[in-house]
């Protein structure tokens, strides 16, 4: 039976997060530039996009630069920073024949102009599509989400801090937590990312390159998680 047949499509998770790791094995692999890695991950991008918007999934998390990635060479930063704006200029109108709305998280304003106007030009193109919401965490970090949270909330006085109105001052306020985190290339750790929302979240690590991800390592991550028995703590 194909893979995609096996996902019970009354269970699908609503929230998948993913880290896009491998790129710059993928070029090694290839004795290519590590640029060349980001670009060809790309295509997997636009697959994975496409497939949860098929699915009918209603938000993908997708870790596409952290704040500490500022810390490559300068190179391969502006190298990112071209490649996000060539991607979001280049997908628009799948945007919008999908449905899709796009949203950002992380410290936009630290994002270079030419990518941050094309992003904040395709937000607002987006804001009324009601399909699934891709969300490009950028210059993201999750401690610094946290700090940023607990900054707005003495600004705003707040006296005691439960986790509802915690999550008001995340950047994910309207979004559900990730029910499924996919990390590619096979690394156990979170590295910084969403790490208030995936208190909960079901890991699953595949050692596939992120350049190699396709939909049916989608499917394959969709129909493991739903064999799983979630009990956020309970019995
Ligand atoms: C991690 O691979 C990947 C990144 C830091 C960037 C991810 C970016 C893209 C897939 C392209 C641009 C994205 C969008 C949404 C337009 P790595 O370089 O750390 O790989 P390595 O661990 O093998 O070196």
């Amino acid at each position: 039976m194909p893979l995609k047949e096996k996902i019970d499509l009354s269970k699908l998770p609503r929230h998948i997060a993913i880290i896009m790791d491998g790129n710059g094995r993928w070029a090694k692999k290839r004795k290519l530039p590590r640029v060349f890695g980001h670009r060809a991950g790309i295509k997997s991008v636009r697959e994975t996009v496409e497939t949860c918007a098929e699915l009918k999934i209603e938000v993908l998390t997708l870790y596409a630069f952290s704040t500490e990635n500022w810390s490559r060479p300068k190179t391969e930063v502006n190298a990112l920073m071209a490649l996000l704006k060539l991607y979001l200029m280049k997908e628009f109108d799948n945007l919008m024949r999908n449905d899709i709305r796009l949203n950002a998280i992380g410290d936009i304003l630290g994002l270079p102009e030419a990518p941050r106007k094309e992003l904040l030009g395709i937000m607002e193109k987006t804001r009324t599509n009601k399909g699934l919401v891709l969300n490009l965490a950028l210059n993201y970090g999750g401690r610094q989400e946290i700090l940023n949270a607990v900054t707005g909330m003495i600004k705003d006085k707040v006296e005691k801090a439960d986790e509802g109105t915690f999550k008001k001052y995340l950047y994910t306020s309207l979004f559900p937590d990730p029910d499924l985190l996919i990390r590619t290339s096979g690394e156990m750790r979170l590295s910084n990312f969403l790490l208030w929302q995936s208190a909960y979240t079901e890991l699953y690590i595949t050692e596939v390159l992120w350049p190699e991800f396709r939909a049916k390592n989608l499917y394959e991550a969709i129909s493991d998680y739903q064999k799983r028995e979630r009990r956020y703590g309970g019995i």
